[in-house]
């Protein structure tokens, strides 16, 4: 498996197999992968004849009392991971080689950035198309893969994808859970002991919310109230949001008629976790 640091160095590699023809996958990470980025590797690695994986904390997408600093690394780690799914190469560059000082270009996906995480983390989803971006014109890979979990991430690259007429395929992955159903994430790791077990009260909700609109509940008001109080009945969490949108707008729609997201994002300590369900 190659390593490479430069924006030259993987344009180099990806010529060369498009010269000969192959089929190009790209899994975008910040790093410190777990089971839930292994899941869009493998799903990569069957679906195109070489991989590419990006590991790059990307600091545009933080805000400025987020978890930038402290954001969980483990790099040779990453490396043993991706090379034992199948990864060709792996992308880890410097902040410097992506964002020259006077960078000043910036993707703006509107409307579908506007509730969720878009509403708690304003400058959130600038920061994840301008890099998304950028990596599809560094990879040009034929599919990229996003996880299931960043429901509303997902939702704005394919929107970006539409809009901007980008010949890539986005493929959206299952959450992977932990065996008690606590959904994977990087950020899982800065959880104390406690934190760990008061975090359940997230797949707990999305569970009871999931079965209720699975035995056929259509009020939406319903679901959420009910997953509120899952949340709130924890002492160490405070929930950021609980809501219904619709799945390919994300716009707020409180009735089960149509597809429908349901999101949630609860601080537990200082961690913010999000999980959330799809019913078509
Ligand atoms: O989901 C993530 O890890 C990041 O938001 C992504 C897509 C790699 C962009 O930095």
């Amino acid at each position: 498996m190659q390593i490479e640091k430069t924006v030259e160095g993987v344009r180099a590699q990806v010529r060369a197999w498009r010269k000969e023809g192959l089929r190009i996958g790209l899994v975008p990470t910040m790093g410190y992968l777990h089971e839930g980025h292994q899941s869009l590797i493998d799903r990569a690695v069957k679906e195109n004849d070489r991989v590419v994986v990006s590991v790059f904390v990307n600091p545009i997408q933080f805000g400025p009392t987020e978890d930038l600093d402290t954001y969980p690394r483990d790099f040779e780690a990453d490396c043993i991971l991706c090379e034992k799914a199948g990864a060709a190469l792996v992308f880890a560059p410097e902040v410097s080689e992506m964002y020259v000082e006077d960078f000043s270009t910036f993707v703006d996906t509107s409307k579908v950035t506007e509730e969720l995480c878009g509403k708690s983390r304003p400058t959130h989803f600038r920061g994840v198309c301008t890099v998304v971006n950028k990596l599809f014109h560094i990879a040009a890979p034929d599919r990229a893969y996003f996880g299931q979990k960043d429901a509303q991430q997902l939702a704005v690259v394919r929107r970006m994808v539409r809009d901007l007429n980008m010949d890539i395929e986005i493929i959206g992955c299952p959450i992977i859970r932990e065996k008690d159903g606590l959904a994977k994430s990087s950020r899982n790791a800065y959880l104390s002991p406690e934190e760990r077990k008061a975090a359940l009260v997230l797949s707990k909700a999305i569970f009871t919310g999931k079965a209720m609109v699975e035995e056929g509940e259509k009020d939406g008001e319903k679901v959420l109230e009910t997953m509120q109080n899952i949340i709130q009945a924890e002492p160490l969490a405070r929930i950021d949001y609980v809501e219904m949108v619709k799945w390919d707008t994300i716009e707020p729609h409180h009735q089960i008629d149509c597809p429908i997201l349901v999101a949630i994002a609860v601080y537990i300590g200082k961690t913010r976790l999000i999980d959330n369900f799809l019913s078509h």
